[in-house]
């Protein structure tokens, strides 16, 4: 499991008894505390830049190095936010899912919400799909519609699109997990 924020969504998979062996997280923050809460190991692979000199391709073989410590069959990302290097799909890939808060392909990249928001559609909404080196255009695995709403601020409207990730993401796993993807 790969997060970075506030891990509302490592909260619904950990409540949906998913069996994660670890969480790996790129820098300090709220994800960590829950990953410990439940007493599911946490990784922090410190990313060092934000900057034109972060070294993507060396931080992306961190990242492996540390899921590799651990038995992994499916690198689940919720809110991971940084985009990682070839590595990661040269260990996993096809093995790795993501929950992005947008009816892709409209809407990718990392401002999903906002940029839903102000391109003033009146639906938006989420997606689960496969993670390719292919930002957000890997294939759909579900997706369902959120509203938006007269009174909604970007803020608003990704917590609704949030509480339908927090029930869909965790739903999509358990049907890989089962059918032992
Ligand atoms: C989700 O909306 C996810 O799709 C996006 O970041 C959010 C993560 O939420 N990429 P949280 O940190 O789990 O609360």
């Amino acid at each position: 499991m790969l997060a970075s924020g506030t891990g509302t969504i490592l909260e619904a998979l950990i409540s949906a008894d998913l069996p994660i062996a670890v969480v790996v997280v790129d820098r300090p923050c709220r994800a960590i505390a829950v990953a410990e809460a439940a007493a599911v190991p946490v990784e922090l692979v410190q990313r060092e830049s934000f900057g034109p000199d972060f070294d993507r391709l060396a931080y992306t073989e961190r990242v492996v190095d540390a899921l590799k410590r651990h038995e992994i069959d499916l690198v689940a990302m919720a809110g991971f936010m940084t985009i990682l290097e070839h590595p990661i799909h040269d260990a996993y890939g096809g093995r790795i899912t993501n929950t992005h808060p947008s009816l892709l392909p409209a809407f990718k990249g990392a401002h999903a919400v906002e940029d839903a928001f102000a391109a003033g559609v009146k639906v938006t909404g989420c997606t689960v799909h496969v993670a390719t080196l292919d930002l957000d255009n890997g294939p759909i695995l579900a997706q369902e519609a959120v509203p938006v709403l007269p009174d909604d601020t970007a803020e608003t409207l990704h917590e609704r699109v949030k509480e339908v990730e927090r029930r869909l993401y965790p739903q999509v796993l358990h049907e890989l997990v089962e059918d032992a993807w």
